[in-house]
């Protein structure tokens, strides 16, 4: 019997195998177990004898049991720690982060450089009503500009009695906006998404301007002309720059001066600062009396200038980059390209 069992125990593969064996020998209607209770049925010498026996051999049992047991044990665990073993030496795999796109980039640095010349950060809705876009601007209803603008309207449905809103075509109404809700003095930036029925290689519908808008008691041309050379030379990062008024026309300044900055085109390169092209990069002036009484400021009392300026352009020169449109078509392989995804 006892070599029987020993021998189970000794083959027992697992522990499920061991519990069977133990089950069997030791369990209560295990073949030990049952000699055992027979012993009430003998003799008191016999019993003794057979009963020392007994307890010995179940002893030893149980003993062999326990020992093997835990030698499967610790067997199983070798056997994980051999098959879960990890090399925390290995070099990591190399994980893509996401980048800030340059148009962001170009925005965040333009608010920096203007905020460094006393510019706060004003905001307006994207979905505009054609007051604030239009009319407040000095663009009546018939006027031409207002076709020269490729606006998206919004749709209405019949018998709807809100006033008509438009994708905003420019960042100009955040001018009426921003002096509307703190009056003059102010000094404000507004960036932001700006919208036309407009697509080729340098227009998408969607596209980013930045307006400037300065007033004061008596703030003139000199200090447009100021504050857009220190703009370039800090946002180019070149020495200096020279720029270039020419006489232009907006409904909603006067006088008027489309902005060019000197560049060179050279190999394909191009460069900011120096050369014989020019390049132009912003409408500007004198913010019309019209428009200062049209947000509750009074023209007789204050003055200032006001600017619009394309991100996206900004980007693309800074950059080098010769196609607008793909900035916003999300391709990675584009972005990477110009560094600007890892
Ligand atoms: N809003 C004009 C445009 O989109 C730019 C501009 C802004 C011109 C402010 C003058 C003053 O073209």
């Amino acid at each position: 019997l006892k070599a029987k069992y020993l021998a189970a125990i000794a083959t027992a593969a697992d522990e499920t195998a061991l519990e069977d064996v133990r089950v069997a020998a030791l369990g209560k209607k295990g073949e030990i177990s049952a000699l055992m209770s027979g012993l009430g049925k003998m003799e008191p010498d016999a019993r003794k004898a057979a009963g020392a026996l007994l307890n010995a051999l179940r002893d030893e049992i149980d003993a062999a049991l326990r020992a093997r047991k835990s030698g499967l044990a610790d067997a199983a665990l070798d056997a994980r720690l051999k098959s879960e073993w990890l090399d925390v030496t290995l070099p990591a795999r190399p994980r893509r982060t996401g980048t800030i796109h340059p148009v962001s980039q170009v925005m965040e640095e333009l608010t920096a450089i203007f905020a460094d010349m006393g510019f706060a950060v004003a905001e307006g809705p994207q979905v505009e009503s054609d007051w604030y876009n239009f009319d407040a601007l000095n663009i009546p209803p018939e006027h031409p500009a207002r076709q020269e603008h490729d606006t998206f309207f919004m749709n209405r449905a019949a018998g709807d009695d809100r006033p008509p809103h438009v994708l905003r075509t420019h960042t100009s109404p955040v001018q009426i906006r921003a002096m509307t809700e703190q009056g003059a003095p102010i000094r404000v930036i507004a960036p932001g998404r700006v919208y036309r029925m407009d697509m080729d290689q340098t227009h998408t519908p969607m596209f980013h301007q930045v307006e400037g808008l300065c007033i004061d008691r008596d703030i003139s041309m000199a200090n447009l002309k100021w504050v857009l050379e220190e703009f370039c030379r800090a946002f180019f990062e070149v020495p200096s720059v020279e720029l270039r008024f020419r006489a232009s026309h907006f409904p909603f300044t006067e006088p008027s001066a489309e902005v060019d900055i000197r560049c060179s085109w050279e190999g394909g390169q191009l460069k900011i600062g120096t050369g014989d092209r020019w390049m132009e990069i912003l409408g500007s002036g004198m913010v019309h009396p019209k428009v200062l009484k049209a947000a509750g400021v009074n023209p007789d009392e204050w003055q200032g200038f006001a600017f619009g300026m394309g991100i996206d352009r900004l980007a693309m020169l800074k950059y080098g980059i010769p196609d607008l449109r793909a900035f916003f078509e999300s391709d990675l392989r584009w972005l990477r390209h110009y560094g600007f995804a890892a």
